[in-house]
């Protein structure tokens, strides 16, 4: 187990991704309100829609408006960018196999639970729709047949283009939603890995919505895509992300996937608590450690915390009001998770209308609303400041902190704020970090505590 952390996380220190931020190449998205497009009955028209060599099939990305060989980025082999269209070949490999066949599904290939997320989740298909594509344009840009004639024309427009369907993955919470879908999981058929599918040997499942960005974007925020979409802000987009990360799985935990026969689903909690190895000896040997954030008695499992904690940061910052709410908010609802379940769905539901009201405050635009660059400095500072620290004393928290810690750096030297030739001078310091998280059983909270603070103190000492 483990392995889809190591894996993101190996790949965005050493690949090409976070090279490329440090250049200031790859750029993000822009802010924006909640997703009000209504899922109409829209046919899903398939890569080979797209793919033409006029359309975004070409070998060069010199078009005039896109790009233009965002098909050739979406299956480069070398790249995390090329994941999605791979997602689906890798249910024939070993491993998709193992995890079929240990949970009885036959082939992983055509096995729903598997589909919704290693395939595009469309209910009606065209004619030239296959699965086989993988996680295609469509899954994320939404069921194309309302706009896909519409959509290059003159005259056409991305508010056009959104009333005819397509996701407006420019705005933050909107594009938050449709990636939580698969990398943390949704409530509809085939899109949630639960603790059974874990323990068959799937791999764990790690999500930063800046950080996973970066990653896989094919396009390039020239002056043109600033005029239509306008400018990506990238701290904005990261601490939306934490928001409705905690509104996901507390909504999800609080409904019919929270239990698994007569336990609650595992999925939701730190898998380390559990995993971690006992020792019997006569000396006892303690290997877990009091929480300030989580008032839940010793021998439970605790409640996968990991974007509350960083949601609490950003709160503190950028929003202190809704912060003293939030943070009384997930104490009760920690706590109420040794009580009963009733206790806990109710708290659940409070602590996701918190997550709701920060991500909606953080989305907010205009001068002195919502989330601003210069925050960013506070934000690492809090992230490691004494109060928000002491609450990493488990793997999944502190896996989240190192990355948020690179994100706001990008952030920072994508938005001029720092050099990139300052920030490479500390990426020793952030990749010390990151080796603190590669291994779970290596991982040692205070470890770990003391090479995130220097981190952080040596981005401070860039302001
Ligand atoms: C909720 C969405 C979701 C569901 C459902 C799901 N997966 Fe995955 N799967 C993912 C994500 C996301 C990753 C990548 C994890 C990472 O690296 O962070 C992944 C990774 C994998 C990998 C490793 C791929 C690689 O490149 O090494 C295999 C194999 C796999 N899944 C098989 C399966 C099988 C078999 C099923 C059905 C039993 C399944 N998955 C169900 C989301 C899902
Ligand atoms: C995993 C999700 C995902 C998949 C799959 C995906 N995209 Fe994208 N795409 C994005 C995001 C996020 C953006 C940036 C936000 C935006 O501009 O809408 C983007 C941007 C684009 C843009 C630039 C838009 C502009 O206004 O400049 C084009 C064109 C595009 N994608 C085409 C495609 C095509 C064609 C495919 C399939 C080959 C594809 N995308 C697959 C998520 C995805
Ligand atoms: C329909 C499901 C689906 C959606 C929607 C989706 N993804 Fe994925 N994504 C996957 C699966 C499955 C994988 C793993 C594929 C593999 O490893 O072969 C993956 C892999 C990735 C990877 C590579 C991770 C690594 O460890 O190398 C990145 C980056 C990524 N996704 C970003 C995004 C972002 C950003 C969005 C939203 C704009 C998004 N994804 C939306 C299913 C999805
Ligand atoms: C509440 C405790 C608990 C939590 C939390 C938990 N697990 Fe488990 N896990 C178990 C138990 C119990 C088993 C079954 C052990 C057995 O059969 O011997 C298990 C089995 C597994 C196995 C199979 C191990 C093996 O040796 O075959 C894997 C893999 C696994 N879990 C992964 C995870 C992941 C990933 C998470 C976090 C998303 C997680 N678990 C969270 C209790 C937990």
């Amino acid at each position: 187990m483990g392995g889809g952390k190591g894996r993101a996380i190996g790949r965005s220190v050493g690949g090409m991704a976070l090279l490329a931020m440090l250049l200031g190449v790859l750029l993000l998205c822009l802010p924006g309100g909640r997703s009000d497009a209504a899922p109409a009955a829209r046919t899903y028209v398939g890569v080979a829609s797209c793919a033409g060599s006029t359309c975004h099939g070409r070998m060069e990305g010199d078009g005039k408006v896109v790009r233009q060989d965002e098909l050739m980025r979406w299956q480069e082999p070398s790249t995390p960018g090329g994941a999605h269209s791979r997602a689906f070949a890798v249910l024939n490999g070993r491993r998709g196999q193992q995890i079929a066949a240990t949970l009885g599904l036959g082939d992983a290939a055509s096995a729903p639970a598997c589909l919704g997320c290693h395939s595009t989740p469309a209910r009606a298909r065209g004619a030239r729709f296959l699965a086989q594509d993988g996680v295609g344009c469509e899954a994320c840009h939404g069921a194309a047949s309302g706009w896909i004639a519409s959509h290059y024309a003159v005259g056409a427009s991305h508010a056009a283009n959104v009333a005819a369907g397509m996701t407006p993955l420019d705005r933050p919470q909107a594009r938050a939603s449709v990636c939580l879908d698969c990398h943390f999981g949704s409530a509809r058929e085939g899109q949630f890995v639960d603790h059974r599918i874990m323990a068959a040997g799937h791999p764990r499942i790690s999500f930063e919505l800046d950080l996973f960005s970066s990653m896989q974007a094919h396009h390039d925020e020239d002056a043109d895509y600033a005029q239509r979409k306008g400018r990506t802000d990238s701290l904005k987009l990261w601490a939306v992300g934490q928001a409705m990360a905690v509104e996901r799985a507390l909504t999800l935990y609080a409904g019919a996937k929270g239990t698994e026969g007569a336990f609650p689903e595992f999925y939701f909690f730190d898998c380390q608590s559990c995993h971690r190895r006992i020792y019997d000896q006569a000396e006892r040997s303690k290997t877990w450690e009091a929480n300030p954030g989580r008032p839940i008695p010793a021998g439970m499992p605790p409640f996968n915390d990991e974007n509350m904690i960083m949601l609490s940061a950003a709160a503190r910052v950028a929003a202190p009001g809704l912060a003293v709410r939030f943070d009384a908010d997930s104490r009760a609802f920690h706590a109420a998770i040794a009580r009963d379940r009733t206790a806990v769905v109710a708290a659940a539901g409070r602590l996701a209308g918190s997550a709701r009201a920060l991500a909606d405050a953080f989305a907010a635009g205009g001068p002195g609303g919502g989330m601003q660059g210069d925050m960013a400095f506070a934000i690492v500072r809090e992230i490691a400041g004494s109060a928000i620290s002491a609450r990493f004393t488990d793997y999944e928290g502190s896996v989240q902190a190192v990355m948020a810690v690179d994100t706001l750096l990008n952030g920072m030297v994508k938005s001029g704020r720092v050099t990139v030739g300052a920030a490479a001078g500390i990426r020793a310091e952030v990749n010390r970090a990151y080796a603190a998280v590669k291994e779970p059983n290596a991982y040692r909270p205070a470890e770990f505590r003391s090479a995130l603070g220097s981190a952080a103190r040596s981005i401070g000492a860039l302001q």
